[in-house]
């Protein structure tokens, strides 16, 4: 059974103007799914739409918001209310990290960054979970990384950011799974999208090499509603999973070998 047939014709995904949301946007119209694109770069979401309808001959939509601005956030609930949208597959996809000491990051991005990781899916999620369960079906993507299952230095607030989604994600899942929602927290390791240049992270060399965004997606699909969470790639997994049998106070420091700035920017 497709995924339209298993929830519902209108699924809606943040951050689709580029990378891993997009890749979503993709894979769900070739499932027939019609779709509400969100991100703040209209001309970006313009292209991504015009290029599926041509594709796929799904209706998609297009909605401007900041979702680091829960009052935006809270517009592009009632707008969707007032249209009669009823969304079936939520992707709380948008997201941004930031990388360096944080004692020495923008103070105001590290607060966005907790508004656009993890307040706005919070709002989204409560604004579309209780219709989903009342009808008995939908499913809810929440992104994590292989950094939500390691504290990370110089990724600190990105990496207890996605945490969080991990943990919201498993939770939930075992909530509403009875209730007939699936829910699944996707944990990509490295993947070619533009995260790492907003990141400010250029030159990072992987363990777990480099992802292709229509693998991570596709992997994320075929998983929901088998399993809570998913790490693409056997490497990220393997690093993953192999931090809970390293002592606590070890674990970070792995990371901090690993993530130390190449070049110190600091004066
Ligand atoms: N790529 C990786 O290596 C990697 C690894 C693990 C997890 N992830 C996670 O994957 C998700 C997607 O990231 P990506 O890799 O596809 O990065 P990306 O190419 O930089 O895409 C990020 C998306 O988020 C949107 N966004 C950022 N801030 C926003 C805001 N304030 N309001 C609305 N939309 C906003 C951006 O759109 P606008 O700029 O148009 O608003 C863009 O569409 C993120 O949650 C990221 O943490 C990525």
């Amino acid at each position: 059974m497709n995924l339209k047939d298993r929830y519902g014709t209108i699924a809606l995904i943040t951050g689709a103007s580029g990378g891993l949301g997009e890749e979503f946007a993709h894979q769900l119209a070739a499932q027939g799914m019609n779709l509400v694109l969100v991100a703040r770069n209209q001309t970006k979401l313009q292209n991504v739409a015009a290029e599926i309808q041509k594709k796929y001959k799904v209706d998609v939509w297009i909605k401007t918001a900041d979702l680091s601005n829960a009052d935006s956030t809270l517009k592009l609930i009632s707008d969707l209310e007032k249209e009669n949208k009823e969304i079936s597959i939520l992707v709380n996809n948008a997201g941004f990290g930031s990388f360096g000491y944080f004692h020495e990051l923008n103070k105001n991005k590290e607060v966005e960054m907790i508004d656009v990781n993890i307040k706005s899916p919070v709002i989204l999620t409560s604004a579309f979970l209780p219709k989903m369960v009342a009808k008995k079906r939908g499913a809810i993507i929440f992104l994590g990384s292989v950094g939500s299952y390691q504290p990370t230095p110089f990724f600190a607030n990105y990496s207890a950011a996605k945490a969080w989604n991990l943990m919201f994600a498993e939770a939930l899942w075992a909530e509403v799974k009875p209730l007939g929602v699936d829910v699944i927290c996707l944990s990509p390791g490295y993947t070619k999208t533009d995260f790492q240049n907003t990141a400010g992270a250029k030159g990072q060399k992987p363990l777990g090499g480099w992802s292709e965004p229509k693998d991570v997606v596709l992997r994320c699909l075929i998983k929901l509603g088998k399993k809570p969470s998913t790490i693409p790639g056997f490497m990220n997994w393997f690093l993953a999973w192999s931090i809970r049998f390293t002592p606590r106070r070890i674990a970070p420091l792995v990371s901090y070998f690993l993530f130390k700035p190449k070049t110190e920017v600091r004066p």
